[in-house]
């Protein structure tokens, strides 16, 4: 596999990285300790044209690859992961689904508000009893002729209030169990449609995770995504790609916090030299960067694959389960560099440290992973 990059790839990275150090670093801090959603910051993300990164440009989207998604959402990873679980979900979860599986007039309707920034995304599947079991839909999409009657809550939806397009996925048809379920774009706005309570969460602060409350909401039947019952598999096909768009969010953390302890590490003495002299501190860092490389080199296959319409499930569940983890232990690791520095908002690597920890969590957890891909290796 080639992993070189085009003149055009490598100007997708360099873009971002202006862009983190440039827009997103300044008050990343506050927006986090506030819980502030980075409104602003995500519309000019939006202007650079990485809300829609993949989208054909006839629906006023980018019309780049995987990789040039994967080289972005690292390098704003690397400074505010709360602006990269938004760009994540709108890009590989919301337009995505839409783009491959949406009707042309869906496709009209949405992508070009969604890749322009006039609209946010938001992806509706966990439930209160629903989240890595996710067969077990309550919310009901009743068919009742040209629409369907919506009721049920959603939980821990990111972009839950800033979006104003949710694909939400409901059971139509409880005795055909997952083959019931049906995807539904719902607008916010609908009659019945509430945003519920914000959560106070411990890492990725600056993104509003919201419950969502359907009651009788009426969605019509064009606002349906694939044929009835396509849900479940709408649902599961799209967090394929957005599990390569979490991996590398989850890279992004990991070489953010790798990078200010490099960097610190070669400013701070400790017993008459510098803290990169202690082998102790040399052995930590060759430790980060061989496991960064690594997860790179998985998010970069996976991301390959799925641009090469090969089958990427596996491989993208293998480079989230990695990354995910190798993010926990560099930005532990990172803060442990720093000592007592580590542990205060200003040095950014305790922030990294709280952020990693969702990496594990969303888009199915670090165990999802695992029954994705021993169910491959074993069928
Ligand atoms: N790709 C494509 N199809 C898949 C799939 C995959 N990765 N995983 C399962 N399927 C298909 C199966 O092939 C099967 O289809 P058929 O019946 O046609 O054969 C169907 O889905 C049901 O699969 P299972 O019988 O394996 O169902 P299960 O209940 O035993 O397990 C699961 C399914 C893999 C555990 C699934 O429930 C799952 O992925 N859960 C995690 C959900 C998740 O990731 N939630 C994240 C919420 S979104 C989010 O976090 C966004 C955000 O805010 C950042």
């Amino acid at each position: 596999m080639d992993f070189t990059f085009s003149e055009e790839q490598l100007a997708v990275q360099q873009a971002a990285r202006d862009f983190a150090r440039t827009e997103l670093l300044p008050g990343v801090i506050e927006r986090d300790e506030e819980q502030k959603f980075p409104t602003d910051q995500i519309k000019k993300l939006a202007q650079l044209g990485f809300m829609g990164m993949m989208v054909d440009p006839a629906y006023g989207g980018g019309g780049m690859d995987t990789v040039s998604y994967v080289l972005a959402m690292e390098e704003i990873s690397k400074i505010d992961a709360s602006v990269s679980v938004c760009m994540s979900v709108n890009n590989s979860l919301v337009c995505w689904g839409l783009e491959h599986f949406g009707t042309e007039e869906q496709k009209k309707k949405y992508l070009p508000a969604l890749t322009s920034g006039a609209s946010i995304g938001a992806f509706c599947l966990s439930e209160p009893e629903a989240g890595s079991d996710a067969t077990s839909q309550r919310t009901t999409a009743q068919d009742m002729g040209d629409y369907y009657l919506l009721n049920g809550t959603k939980n821990w939806i990111t972009n839950g209030n800033s979006a104003s397009i949710y694909l939400v996925i409901a059971q139509t048809h409880p005795d055909k169990a997952h083959k019931g379920i049906n995807a539904l774009i719902v607008e916010k706005g609908m009659p019945g449609f509430t945003v519920g309570k914000k959560e106070n969460k411990m890492g990725i602060r600056a993104s509003d995770t919201h419950s969502l409350m359907f009651t009788d909401v009426k969605v019509p039947k064009t606002n349906r995504i694939g044929d009835d019952g396509f849900g479940f598999s709408f649902a599961m096909k799209t967090l394929n790609g957005g599990r390569i768009g979490i991996a590398a969010q989850a890279l992004g953390i990991a070489s953010g916090a790798y990078e200010l302890a490099l960097q610190y590490s070669k400013e701070r003495k400790a017993f008459g030299k510098l803290l990169c002299e202690h082998q102790d501190i040399q052995f930590k860092l060759a430790d980060m960067a061989t496991k960064i490389e690594a997860a790179r080199m998985m998010i970069l296959r996976a991301a390959v694959l799925k641009d090469q319409r090969q089958d990427y499930s596996t491989a993208s569940a293998m480079a989230k389960l990695y990354a995910s983890k190798i993010a926990m232990e560099i930005t532990t690791e990172a803060v442990q560099i720093h000592g007592g520095y580590g542990f205060v908002k200003e040095f950014h690597v305790e922030r990294l440290m709280r952020d990693a920890k969702i990496t594990q969590i969303y888009e199915g957890t670090s165990e999802i992973q695992k029954i994705v891909i021993s169910r491959d290796i074993l069928k």
